[in-house]
């Protein structure tokens, strides 16, 4: 047993299962926990960068505890050891978008999920600031996206970055943002997506930055791209827009 389930044991209580889940992302590790008054899942991370993340994840989940308005799992602890860090909350129904685009049997089924993921994320963005920030998110990013760069910690490069720096976007009003708005990200429960995973970049932000990670799936298939729309209808990224943000800023992230 490691020491994290022993710590996690003295908080659960005995008899405890832990099942690592099928579909990992690449940053961090999740299991299932199983006790007999209920499911969780632990998040761990152990690289410093990706336990900083998940430092930022637990600090959003509590944050957004006492509210209902953005639909994410409930927070119940954050354990820092010497070279682990774990999160844990609440097990969530239901499969990423990703998956149940994969899975869907009739590309009406794909059209329906899209449409969805658009309607769930123009509620985000249009809802009133949930999450207050004083700062510009987008130089804020860049400042980030520099020190990952320097230190090797990035795919961007230095030249990239130097481009991003220069040449901006026009401001527009910063609203919720997820922040790693893509199809891995979100869960879906009947055929509706329904619950946001994964927000340690949730904040006040810039809303292109999630609408370019949305689309770039499906960007090239315009039989989806234009269902995205009819969910989202609030804005629409230029070309220039789109290749700042997720051709761009993305790349340090
Ligand atoms: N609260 C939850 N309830 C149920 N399943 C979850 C929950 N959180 C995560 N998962 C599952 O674990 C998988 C990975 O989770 P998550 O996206 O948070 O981690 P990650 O991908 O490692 O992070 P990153 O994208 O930063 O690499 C998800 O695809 C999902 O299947
Ligand atoms: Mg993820």
């Amino acid at each position: 047993m490691s020491g994290s389930q022993i710590l996690f044991a003295d908080l659960l209580g005995d008899a405890i299962e832990f099942v690592k889940l099928p579909e990992q992302g690449c940053t961090s590790e999740v299991r299932k926990v199983v006790i007999p008054d209920g499911i969780y899942i632990m998040k761990s991370a152990t690289k410093v960068k990706y336990r900083e993340w998940l430092k930022s994840e637990a600090e959003v989940l509590q944050a957004l505890s006492c509210q209902n308005s953005i639909p994410v799992p409930k927070y119940f602890d954050f354990i820092e050891e010497d070279d682990a860090s774990h999160l844990l909350m609440s097990f969530e129904d239901g499969i990423t978008l990703t998956a149940a685009i994969k899975n869907a049997g009739t590309m009406k089924e794909k059209q329906r999920l899209v449409r969805s993921f658009g309607q769930f994320i123009n509620r985000l963005h249009e809802q009133k600031a949930v999450l207050k920030s004083e700062t510009d998110w987008l130089e804020t990013q860049l400042a980030r996206a520099r020190v990952y760069a320097e230190s090797g910690q990035a795919d961007g490069s230095l030249t990239l970055l130097e481009q991003l720096e220069r040449v901006k976007p026009q401001k527009v009003k910063q609203t919720n943002i997820h922040g790693d708005c893509t199809t891995d990200n979100v869960l879906v429960v009947d055929g509706e997506v329904r619950l946001f995973i994964d927000v340690a970049g949730m904040t006040l932000g810039d809303p292109r930055y999630d609408e370019s990670l949305a689309i770039r799936k499906i960007r090239d298939h315009p039989e989806l791209l234009a269902f995205f729309y009819e969910g989202y209808t609030r804005y629409r990224v230029s070309d220039e827009e789109y290749h700042y943000f997720e051709e761009g800023l993305y790349e340090f992230f």
